[in-house]
């Protein structure tokens, strides 16, 4: 694991493009697993910026979200499509039909997350997965005691993630959809290359827990520590108590 410390969120928004650019530049039409959340939109602002400059283009490559609400309309402002378009596709060159999220409005809501695991394989599987992390250890919708050889699924999310995702609904709680579908832990660790985003006080524990803890499903995203590439971006407060 290797655990970069930088000065802010616009240097891990450089760090972070530059391990895309890589695998772009070795691989055109890699396969980008994408993330949503407030951490990888440094990301993609920078990706966005390089497109528009013409140093990077992702004309070619293909990209999977890692998790989905199940039960907001098509097209709503805080489903995770919407804003990974918002965030992600209309700010660089990829073709919006060549990135895929889970289905979360078939009527078979059991039968999405094996369809998505088939549609990941069909692709030749993800190069490079970027991530965030919640502040209790979970990564995409794997909260803790979610099983680490987990694949992508229907779950139900608890009330503390459905609290700390308020805030993207007015505040209200009640808003938040209670279910999902997300890539397992297992899914992402089958990801060649993972690039974890952690920034501010308020994950230092949880990056404690990834680069000095026991791996558990306690703390899902310690399974990370099974993975041979990992790329762990910080700032200097969720560094801070390594
Ligand atoms: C959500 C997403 C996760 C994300 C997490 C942390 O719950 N499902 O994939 O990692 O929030 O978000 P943030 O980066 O805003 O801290």
């Amino acid at each position: 694991m290797e655990v970069v410390i930088l000065d802010d969120a616009e240097q891990v928004g450089r760090v972070g493009a530059d391990v895309i650019a890589e695998h772009v530049a070795a691989k055109p039409a890699a396969v980008l697993g994408l993330a949503t959340g407030s951490s990888p939109v440094h990301v993609y602002r920078e990706l966005g910026a390089r497109v528009q400059r013409g140093e990077l283009s992702l004309a070619q490559c293909r990209g999977f979200l890692l998790d989905e609400y199940v039960g907001l309309p098509a097209g709503h402002p805080e489903s995770y499509r919407t804003v990974i378009d918002r965030e992600f596709v209309d700010a660089v060159d990829i073709d919006p039909a060549n990135v895929h999220g889970p289905d979360g409005h078939g009527d078979d809501l059991k039968a999405a997350g094996p369809a998505y695991e088939q549609l990941i394989a069909d692709a030749g599987g993800i190069d490079v997965q970027l991530l965030g992390v919640g502040t209790e250890g979970h990564i995409a919708f794997n909260e803790p005691g979610s099983s680490l050889a987990s694949r992508t699924r229907l779950k139900s999310l608890t009330l503390r993630t459905r609290q700390d995702n308020a805030r993207f609904f007015d505040g209200d709680v009640e808003a938040v959809p209670q279910h999902c579908l997300t890539m397992g832990v297992g899914t992402i660790l089958a990801g060649r290359h993972l690039v974890l985003i952690a920034m501010g006080e308020a994950k230092a524990q949880v990056v404690r827990e990834l680069v000095e803890g026991q791996v558990s499903a306690r703390w899902p995203v310690t399974a990370l520590q099974l993975h041979q590439h990992v790329t762990v971006l910080l700032d200097g407060a969720a560094a801070s108590r390594l």
